[in-house]
């Protein structure tokens, strides 16, 4: 087969565009064969490209060239196709199609290239072997959801670059090739040539370089920024990831609130739904004891604290400890379980506790019985569930170990991690996060006042919850508690939350260098250690450096709770695998002895 030259032929149309209203126009269309139908003297091509698919009828009697390139065309060729709209005979639409009521008629067909028979075909929605796309992406992201998902990223990223830009932010890259940045993960390095046995470091956020663009006198910065982190991957995280990352000089928490809220709507705006602000706030102790997370899903009701609930009597002839708080819950819907069911539920729960001294209290149990049957009803009123609703009820053993002395809020972390297994047991049956496609399927709310340092049981010291350049609160660092209760100091640090994802975090910064010295002190990081890893930071707080704070949030993770898409990789183009390797291009690998001098670098495999 001899492919044709596209000559001085210039497309007119885009597939997906072509309406009824233009029967009767002439049109060139090019793009891939989705798929092909051979009805002998008719054969019809769906082409696509990325606005979509139009049906392309080859006539034998009208165009015999046509029609034999027809005959050789196969799917993933690519064609021009030269002829007339028109509208198809009635009963012959097709409503799933935006192009569904008209097709071309060609009078010509160009076959501009042939195709190998793809591993998958582009024309399905879904392909199981994820490996298969990743190795060949080219043909994945022909996809019709791919390209949708693509768009969605680009409209939000442009909805927040303008909103931001409309309010007087400046757009300012930050370097790629720089020195370690303190976001809690490991480095990406990069050796120098120059420098023999010294590397550059990837960013794992622009974090520093934001700041000193502040001490600058930038006022407002932002960047949509690339950010590099190795660290264990998941669903949400990749190794390369990008932020919608912010600074901002004098403001208050709530105005990097307003901000981000102004810009959250202009984003959501392009996919047609209209969020409700301002966004539920709650402190970081609120959350742990309504959601046991710092990350609240709110698309299910809170826990229910039923500790005043079950009265001193009570609790000695149930054996609860009187000292730890009885913590309920609710599954919406997925309360009629057959006995069988309802006995393995028990035992998963039991299961999931172990042997920390959580149980399971069974209420319709208590029903029965005439002394319990008053405790039962309360709580049920309590927990405001209906019939269909499983009601979770979680009691501390008497005498329940120690260790929630060491971490008082363990308890209700422990019944919340329950509360998340068990939403997402029963979420596909019930369809407890069915999305509606309005603002009531985002649920978003601000975490406030973290711990500034969180106890590192391994290392045995205090580290930084969030990062170190975090302020406390005034009032902590004026009561001394910096030295005398670190684990009462409450940050001036904040999380975005949507539907159980973080999706940013920010803080107002320290400005001052009195207080970053001290804070780095009480990391025990001793002076010589600030001076080698922060010195050049110091030394800018010590130049006028203004009070300022900032937020970042994952565009990746905004754009796939947008996109409905379960993992990062559904909207990242060349996404890294689990295991952070890009299956197309095979990276990583070895590289060349040369280079490998030349950055006077050897590798020593370890077994
Ligand atoms: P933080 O480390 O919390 O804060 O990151 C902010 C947001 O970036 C996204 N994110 C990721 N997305 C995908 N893959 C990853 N590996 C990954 N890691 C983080 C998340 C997260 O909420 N410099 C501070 C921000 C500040 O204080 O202004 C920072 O980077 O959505």
């Amino acid at each position: 087969m001899t492919l044709d030259f596209l000559g001085t032929l210039q497309r007119t149309q885009m597939c997906g565009e072509l309406r009824p209203q233009d029967a009767g126009q002439q049109v060139v269309v090019m793009g891939w064969v989705n798929r092909r139908r051979d009805h002998g003297n008719l054969i019809f091509l769906d082409v696509r490209d990325r606005s979509g698919l139009i049906q392309v009828v080859l006539d034998k009697e009208l165009s015999a060239s046509a029609h034999s390139r027809g005959e050789a065309a196969r799917p993933e060729f690519v064609v021009a196709a030269t002829g007339t709209v028109r509208r198809r005979a009635a009963g012959l639409e097709n409503p799933n199609m935006a192009t569904g009521e008209i097709e071309v008629v060609a009078s010509e067909l160009l076959l501009l290239n042939d195709a190998k028979t793809p591993p998958f075909s582009p024309a399905e929605d879904a392909i199981a072997n994820e490996e298969v796309r990743l190795k060949y992406r080219y043909l994945d992201l022909r996809r019709v959801e791919m390209q949708k998902n693509f768009r969605i990223r680009h409209e939000v990223a442009r909805a927040i670059r303008n909103y931001l830009s409309d309010e007087g932010f400046l757009e300012i890259e930050t370097p790629f090739m720089t020195r370690s940045t303190p976001e809690g993960a490991r480095d990406y390095l990069v050796p120098s040539r120059v420098h023999p046995g010294s590397f550059y470091a990837l960013p794992q956020s622009p974090q520093i370089f934001k700041q000193i663009l502040m001490v600058s006198g930038f006022d407002k910065y932002f960047q949509i920024a690339r950010c590099f982190r190795d660290e264990d991957l998941r669903a949400d995280r990749q190794p390369e990831f990008t932020q919608i990352d912010l600074e901002m000089t004098f403001p208050q928490q709530e105005l990097i609130f307003k901000t981000v809220e102004g810009f959250l709507t202009a984003a959501f705006k392009t996919a047609g739904i209209t969020l409700e602000i301002p966004f539920v706030h709650m402190t970081y102790d609120e959350a742990i004891r309504r959601y046991g997370i710092d990350k609240p899903d709110m698309r299910l009701p809170a826990m229910v604290d039923l500790t005043e609930t079950v009265t001193n009597e009570l609790r000695d002839s149930l054996k609860i400890e009187a000292l730890l708080p009885v913590l309920g819950f609710v599954i919406p819907s997925a309360g009629s379980l057959s006995g069988t069911q309802r006995r393995g539920l028990v035992d998963e729960i039991r299961k999931y506790f172990g042997e920390c001294g959580l149980d399971f209290l069974d209420v319709a149990r208590l029903r029965t019985n005439q002394a319990f049957a008053p405790l039962a009803s309360a709580i049920e009123s309590q927990m405001i569930a209906t019939p269909n609703d499983l009601l979770i009820v979680i009691t501390p053993k008497l005498g329940t170990p120690e260790r929630w002395n060491h971490d008082p809020q363990w308890i209700y972390k422990k019944v919340g991690g329950l509360r998340l297994e068990l939403a997402r047991k029963f979420a596909d049956k019930h369809g407890l996060y069915t999305q509606t496609g309005s603002a009531a399927d985002y649920k978003f709310c601000w975490v406030t006042d973290f711990p500034m340092y969180e106890w590192d049981e391994e290392a045995k010291t205090w580290q930084a919850a969030h990062h170190p350049f975090t302020s406390p609160h005034e009032e902590d660092i004026k009561a001394g508690r910096l030295t005398s209760d670190k684990g009462a100091v409450r940050a001036l640090a904040y999380d975005i939350v949507l539907n159980g994802t973080e999706l940013g975090s920010g803080s107002i910064r320290i400005h001052r260098k009195d207080v970053q010295a001290e804070i780095f002190r009480s990391l025990g990081m001793d002076e010589a250690e600030q001076k080698a890893r922060f010195g050049f930071f110091l030394d800018a707080l010590e130049y006028g450096t203004p009070p300022h704070g900032g937020i970042a949030l994952g565009l990746d993770r905004i754009v796939m709770i947008l996109a409905g898409a379960a993992s990062l990789r559904e909207v990242i183009a060349f996404p890294k695998t689990a295991r952070a390797i890009d299956l197309m291009v095979d990276a990583p690998t070895p590289v060349s002895e040369q280079q490998m001098k030349e950055l006077s670098l050897r590798t020593v495999v370890r077994s």
